[in-house]
């Protein structure tokens, strides 16, 4: 299996393993969006990028198997997932198998990566935007 297709496959696998969120889509605040950026980092920037550039070549994983960030800017794939599982992959990490993502569970409350998620939105451009809300609406509707 090709690794982007092993991709894929877990994050199908984690969005309907997902637990049933809340998941409110209120417009971001500016006081949630200071405190998301601040946290991102903080927490996250540090592999992800300042500005979501991800880390080069993301997508060649290195001799132990381990892959590089990706981006969570428009050239990345963050904005095809819903809300709901950006948030458990924060929390729960990706469940890749030697994953170079840590787990947030503990670490940052739900509130806390809500605003993250926020700020993160803030790399994509207008069509990334209204993809990942579609995607995130359509999964509102099979899982509340
Ligand atoms: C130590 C480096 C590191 C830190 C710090 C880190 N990540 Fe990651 N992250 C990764 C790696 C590596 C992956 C790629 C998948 C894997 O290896 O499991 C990843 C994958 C992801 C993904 C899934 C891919 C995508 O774009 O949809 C999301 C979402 C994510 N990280 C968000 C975050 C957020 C938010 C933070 C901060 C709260 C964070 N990461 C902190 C290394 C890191």
């Amino acid at each position: 299996m090709k690794p982007s297709v092993l991709v894929t496959v877990l994050f199908v696998l984690t969005l309907l393993l997902a637990a049933c969120g809340s998941g409110e889509d209120a417009q971001a605040t500016e006081a949630q969006l200071a405190q998301g950026k601040a946290l991102y980092e903080a927490n996250c920037a540090s592999c992800h990028g300042l500005a979501g550039e991800g880390q080069p070549n993301w997508k060649i994983p290195d001799a132990n198997g381990v892959y590089p960030a990706p981006p969570h800017d428009n050239t990345g794939h963050t904005w095809h997932h819903p809300d709901e599982v950006l948030l458990q992959v924060m929390a729960q990490g990706t469940g890749m198998p030697k994953s170079g993502m840590p787990t947030f569970q503990g670490v940052l409350t739900r509130e806390e990566m809500e605003a993250i998620l926020a700020y993160i939105k803030t790399f994509w451009g207008e069509e990334e935007r209204a993809f990942q809300k579609q995607v995130t609406d359509q999964w509102k509707e099979q899982n509340q």
